[in-house]
Parts: structure tokens; sequence; C-alpha cells
């Protein structure tokens, strides 16, 4: 079995906030992401390992910039390394790169009437690099990312006028590059909102109008009005193109057979995936409505909306996947899987460096339920290991690595078998890249090594490690070979 179909993409996924690097060169404004600063690990505490910037720590931050490391700003550098890059991902065999474009690359301030052309010119160049290889590019439009001029004028996606100014930015891109581009993205992890504010939104929590649930769900509704729109657009202007919508799946386990958990489990899971219902859907599910009502979340809905949303549907499904999750209708989540995701322990799982754990079945699970929900062909656009790697005479024995990613295959192998339509695989970080979530550079995923530290100490020379050479095999074996 395990029949990949000759057309599935294999590739590789990063984002421009981990990924590029050069923050400030060639007329590129600042993003939100560029506020978040590096806490060693002995020194975080309960509350800096909330990524939440709040007012008065950005205020510190944006006055004494100097004094603090601020590893996103460098990315490893794809800005200045792009073609060796893009090389080695040909030497690899991919037959697709997800990346996402800078919108204050374009839109310095967001606010401009005009993109910037040398940021415009900048992936002219990237697409074309890819092209020279056969690899298509899948693009996010915004990866988390807006321009912090509209976090301070607007508090980020507080505001509907944020929609606009995104709608403006999404328009330019396929304008600009519907020739090159395929496949499109219109937020990563758009749920990432009910996790981080700042990530999600670029909004200070201390400064909204309204209480966090609200907010977070008001931010939502823009950004879903926000993706309908580019929808709309794309349909009309850029007919060759796919559009796309993603999700963070976490695939969620009731902690015992009791009743009240698999209930507790389902809410979890329609939570989980309203999103979808809405953007792919076309409409808000009564369950959320009724949820919303319950939990006192006050949404002003833009004008309009329901037409837009239920018009301009996506064309396809992606997601990211790392972890599970176990729910109980009593207990909280008491352990910080990573950064971002409050979870109870799974004893039948093992788990990474970083505490999340590790269960390819879940992702079998993941694509089975997702599709036999929607129908729609679904793209796993992340998901990998993030591991200390030792780097010791020019390269990295990362069976680890190899071994997690072998399951994961094996499981989405077993999905298309299920007969579940995938579009393709990106594992995360397919070079090493700085993390989202605690801001490292040591917390590696990549199947090429990029010798740079937390610090930014290191020549940021690559090198290929051994999960680079099994990769070029499961793709030129069309996902036959995985040993
Ligand atoms: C996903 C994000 O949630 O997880 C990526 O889309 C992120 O941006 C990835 O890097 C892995 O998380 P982390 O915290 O290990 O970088």
């Amino acid at each position: 079995m395990m029949s990949f179909p000759d057309n599935f993409l294999w590739g590789g996924a990063t984002s421009n906030a981990q990924y590029e690097g050069a923050f400030d060169l060639d007329g590129r404004g600042k993003s939100q992401l560029d506020y978040i600063n590096y806490i060693a690990k002995d020194e975080l505490d309960e509350h800096t390992i909330i990524p939440e910037v709040e007012y008065d720590r950005f205020v510190k931050l944006i006055e004494n910039e100097d004094a603090f490391n601020f590893p996103l700003r460098r990315g490893s550098d794809f800005y200045h390394h792009y073609k060796e890059d893009i090389a080695l991902f040909a030497e690899m065999g991919f037959k697709v790169f997800r990346m996402s474009i800078s919108w204050c690359r374009l839109y310095p301030s967001g606010l401009e009437d005009h993109p910037n052309q040398a940021g415009v010119n900048f992936y002219h160049r990237v697409f074309q690099e890819l092209h020279k290889y056969g690899i298509e590019p899948l693009v996010t439009m915004a990866h988390y990312e807006i321009p912090i001029a509209l976090t301070k004028k607007y508090n980020g996606w507080e505001s509907p006028k944020v929609i606009d100014l995104y709608v403006k930015f999404t328009k330019t891109l396929l304008d600009e590059y519907k020739d090159e581009v395929k496949y499109w993205i219109t937020f990563n992890e758009i749920n990432m909102m009910l996790m981080s504010l700042w990530n999600g939104g670029g909004m200070f929590g201390a400064r909204a109008k309204k209480d966090i649930p609200s907010l977070k769900h008001q931010a939502l509704h823009h950004q879903f009005v926000a993706s309908a729109l580019t929808v709309k657009y794309a349909h009309e202007h850029a007919p060759n193109c796919q559009i796309g919508c993603m999700i963070n799946r976490i695939e969620c386990y009731p902690y015992t057979c009791k009743p009240e958990d698999a209930q507790a489990t389902l809410l979890e899971d329609q939570l989980n995936m309203y999103f979808y219902d809405v953007m792919a859907g076309g409409y808000y599910p009564k369950r959320i409505l009724r949820y919303f009502k319950e939990h006192h979340i006050q949404i002003d809905y833009v004008d309009g909306f329901e037409e837009i949303l239920k018009e301009n549907t996506v064309d396809f499904l992606s997601f990211s996947y790392y972890l599970s999750n176990v729910i109980s209708a009593e207990k909280q989540g008491d352990k910080e899987a990573g950064i971002f995701v409050k979870e109870l322990r799974n004893p039948y799982l093992k788990y990474s460096e970083w505490g999340w754990n590790i269960d390819a079945i879940g992702l079998r699970i993941a694509l089975n339920k997702v599709y036999d929900r929607y129908r729609l062909p679904i793209f796993v656009v992340e998901n990998g290991l993030g591991a200390h790697d030792i780097f010791e005479n020019g390269t990295v024995h990362d069976e680890y690595r190899i071994a997690y990613l072998r399951e994961h295959i094996k499981a989405i192998g077993e999905a298309i078998d299920d007969r579940v339509e995938v579009m393709g695989y990106t594992p995360w970080g397919c070079i090493d890249i700085v993390s989202a979530g605690s801001v490292e550079m040591s917390k590696r995923y990549g199947f090429i090594y990029v010798d740079a530290d937390d610090e930014g100490n290191g020549t940021y020379q690559r090198y290929k490690k051994d999960s680079f050479y099994w990769y070029q095999t499961v793709i030129s074996s069309n996902g036959e070979k995985l040993d």
C-alpha cells in the first residue's frame, strides 16, 4: 500500500520572519515579530514564557532596542543565501517550497499607496530561482506578521481598518506573482489568535477596548473577512491559482471514557475546526455561535459579512500538525507543551526535548477527520521535530529526526490509502531557522544545518545533515523508501 500519487508535492516549509533576516534592508519596515526578544532558558520564568508583549515591556524594548537580542531580525539570512538554499532544496528533489512574503517588506508601514519596489523585486528573484529547478512556490500571505505601524496605530487586527490594508497587500501579491505562484494560503495558522494576541493579531491585550476572549474573536472575524475578500480577488483575477486556508491542527483525545470527557473533546474539536467551517464552508457554525453566547463573546460583525464568507470559500485546506492533546472535562492542562499549548500529559506517547508529544497516528486521524468533514484536498504544510543537534565534522547525525519524519510520512501514506486527498507534505523548517515559540536557533528542525547560535554568532554557512540524504531518497522513491 502507501501509494503516494505521482503528482504528490514533496517539499519543505519556512516563514519569512523566521528565515529571511535583512530586517532593515532595501526599505523593509518592521513587524510586530521584530520586537520579540530572545530570553535564555535559565532566565525564563512563568511570566516570560508567555509570548505576549505587553505594552510596558514593548515601550522598554523600543526605547532601548540595542540592549536586546532579536533573533527573528536575523533569521538564517535567506535574503543573502536564497540561491544557495534553493539549490540545496533542488538537490533534495523538492517539488514545492513553502515560504511567506513579508508584508512590511512590501508595505513598510502597511499604509503606503504603492509597494516598495525593492521588496517586490526580491520575491520575483526568489520565484525565478525556484522555477529554474522546477520547484513550485507555496506562499503564505501572512505568516503571523503585521507591520508594527499598524499595531501602534490600530492595535493590529482589533481594528476593521486593517482588513482593507491587508487586502491591498494581498491584491498586490496576486497581481505581481500570479504567473509565478500557483498555491497560496491567506493566513498561517489562523487559529493562533486564540493562543497568542501578539503573534496572531499584533495586539496588546491591555490596550484593547474589549475583554480578551471577545478581542480574539473580533480580530479573527476581521481576518476571516480579509481572507474571503482575498479569495474573491484571486478567483476573479488569478483563476489559475489555488487558494487555501490553514489551521494548527491538534488532534484531541478524551482523558477517560467518561461521556463528559468525550463531550469536552468534541467541543475542543469544534473549536479547532470552526475556522474551516468559516473559510471553507462559508458560515459560522451554530454550535460556535452558542459557545460565543455562553462565554459572553461580543463581536461587531462587518456589514455584509455573511455573503462575503458564503461566496468566497477556499479551494483547499491545509494544516500544521505537531502534536496531539488530551482533554478532560475537569482538569486543566498543567504542562506547557512548548510555548503555546497547555496539555495534559499523555502516558502513551514519547516527548521531545521541548515537551511536545510525538504522535504520528494523530496525523492519520487528523487527515481522515478533516477530509470526512469537508471533502476538500488537504496540504500538510508543517510537521517536524525541533531538537538540539550536535554539529560535528561538518554534519549532524540526526537519526531522531529521520525516525520522527518516517513515522509521520507513513501516517500520511496510510491516510492516502484511506482515500484522503493529500496534496503534499512540507515538513517545517526544512533548513534551520529561528523558532517562533521560543525565539532561538537552538531548536532546529532542518535537513540543512545553519551555523548560527542564539546570539547570532556563527558563519551562517549551510551543511547537509544525515536527514538531507534520507529525505532525498524518500522523494526520489515517491515515499516508498523510508528506511
Ligand atoms: C507553527 C508555526 O506553529 O509551529 C511556525 O507556524 C513555528 O511558525 C512552528 O515555527 C514550530 O514552532 P516552534 O515554536 O518550534 O518554532
